[in-house]
């Protein structure tokens, strides 16, 4: 006999609406996790969600044998702007396969080192700005890391300097949140509520990216150059499978697909600077690495040496769930009989839709002792190999786990590695406690700091 999955309780006709904060769905089902522990479900509209919340069922569900990615809800919703790309495709359309395996070469750990540079040197303009504008300017830490994200992606992967890091933001940045927010809010409307009021917003937002896709493309045509960067082989690469390329619409949906995947990372690094403050023993013993490793110029072979900032790195990931979750689903088949969970404690429908909460996993009490602690050394070494798969899926799982996951590695790796290196920082409000909202991934709300040259 399986048990119920548990529920709480909701209210007559409208189910669960209440439970989840359309505003900060993310933090609601954080808090329900904690409150239910590994496995729980919600009836929103008619529809039922499954989440799971602890790292035995999150290993179970991300065999790949029984179970593949979910594509609803939001991530439909952001079709309407990018199509059917990496992040957007169904299990099966061709185009996944073939964008996939044109794209993955120009981002495999292969390539990372020719992105070393641009990605150091735009990270040191960010310190610059932060020099040049003195210390007693509060920052919110958030925003300088979206407009230095988008600076290095545009950089190296599509060879073009936008020189965003000051002056006014650039409206891809604004465009992203206006999309990605839309696009898991709309699930929860009807349909007329959607197309009446908030589709000219949806629309505004997709010109505004794609046009940022389109300007990429006119100025590679307009500036030839032999540089073999994603955009080059988005623009001319064909899959070595079916010798098929991407069309010009294709093109412009990886390359908006693209900035919007790697604005997870400043979110990130902001939550790990805050963690950080929270723990100064561990900035020291940071740049205690740090100085000993990088004597002068830090160069592309430093990074392998650097385990005590790569344990920042994957404890900040754990604790942060900077991408807060993903979606699966059992493989369809024939068989139409419940799925059975942890061996028939639990029973789902054969095709219920389940999301995977890495607040809770990430965070799961049989896995972790002192679980909210932030504790750098149990990410190093034999302790983190000795680690449960589930709870390192912060890149989501199997064929469509996180394609830029190596650029993300090294990206991470270099902006802390600079920002503890050089530079000092200090909460505007000390008592800061950490909330977060998001939509396609979740960051530290309004989370200020006053940022100063590192004291000698
Ligand atoms: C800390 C940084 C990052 C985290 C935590 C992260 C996390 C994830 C996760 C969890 C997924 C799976 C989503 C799903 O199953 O629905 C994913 C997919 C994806 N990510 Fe990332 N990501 C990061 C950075 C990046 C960067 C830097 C890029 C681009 C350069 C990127 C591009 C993508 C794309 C295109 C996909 C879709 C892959 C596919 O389905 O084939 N991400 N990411």
């Amino acid at each position: 006999m399986s048990l119920p999955i548990p529920k709480p309780p909701g209210v007559p006709l409208l189910g669960n609406i209440f439970d989840v904060k359309p505003a900060n769905t993310w933090w609601s089902l954080k808090t329900l996790a904690e409150k239910y522990g590994e496995i729980f479900q919600i009836k929103v509209l008619g529809h039922t969600i499954v989440f799971v919340a602890g790292a035995a069922l999150a290993e179970e569900i991300c065999d790949e044998k029984r179970f593949r990615k979910y594509v609803g809800g939001p991530i439909v919703e952001i079709r309407y702007a990018v199509h059917d790309a990496l992040f957007t495709a169904y299990d099966d359309e061709a185009s996944w396969g073939i964008a996939h395996r044109i794209i993955a070469p120009k981002l495999s750990p292969q390539v990372m080192a020719d992105l070393f540079v641009d990605m150091r040197d735009t990270t040191g303009e960010l310190i610059n700005v932060w020099k040049a504008a003195g210390p007693t300017e509060p920052r919110v830490l958030l925003k300088d890391l979206n407009r230095l994200n988008l600076e290095a992606t545009t950089l190296t992967l599509f060879g073009k300097k936008l020189n965003c890091l000051d002056g006014p933001e650039h409206p891809m940045i604004q465009a992203m949140e206006d999309s990605t927010s839309e696009a898991m809010k709309r699930p929860n409307r009807p349909g007329l509520l959607n197309w009446l009021l908030y589709g000219s917003k949806f629309k505004s937002s997709t010109r505004v990216m794609r046009k940022y896709g389109e300007d990429l493309v006119s100025y590679r045509q307009s500036n030839p150059t032999d540089r073999q960067d994603v955009l080059s082989a988005l623009l001319n690469g064909r899959d070595p499978e079916t010798g098929v390329g991407l069309t010009e619409s294709q093109v412009i949906d990886e390359i908006v697909s693209m900035p919007i995947g790697s604005s997870t990372a400043p979110c990130l690094i902001t939550a790990s600077i805050f963690f950080l403050l929270r723990n100064p023993d561990v900035i020291t013993k940071a740049r205690a690495e740090l100085d000993s490793v990088i004597g002068g110029e830090f160069t592309y072979e430093h990074l392998a040496q650097l385990p005590y900032i790569e344990g920042i790195m994957r404890e900040s990931l754990r604790l942060s769930f900077a991408a807060p979750g993903f979606n699966i689903e059992p493989i369809p088949s024939a068989d139409k009989r419940p799925v059975q969970l942890a061996g028939g404690k639990y029973e789902i429908a054969h095709n219920q839709p389940m999301i995977i909460v890495l607040a809770g996993v990430n965070r799961d009490p049989t896995v972790f002792e002192d679980p909210l602690k932030f504790e750098p050394e149990r990410m190093m070494g034999q302790q983190f190999e000795r680690l449960p798969a589930a709870v390192k899926k912060w890149y989501g799982n199997g064929k469509r786990e996180c394609i830029g996951k190596h650029y993300a590695w090294q990206w991470n790796m270099i902006v802390l590695s600079m920002l503890i290196g050089a530079m000092d920082f200090e909460m505007v409000n000390p008592g800061y406690e950490l909330v977060q909202d998001g939509w396609f991934n979740i960051r530290p709300v309004d989370f200020k700091v006053r940022v100063k040259s590192r004291a000698a």
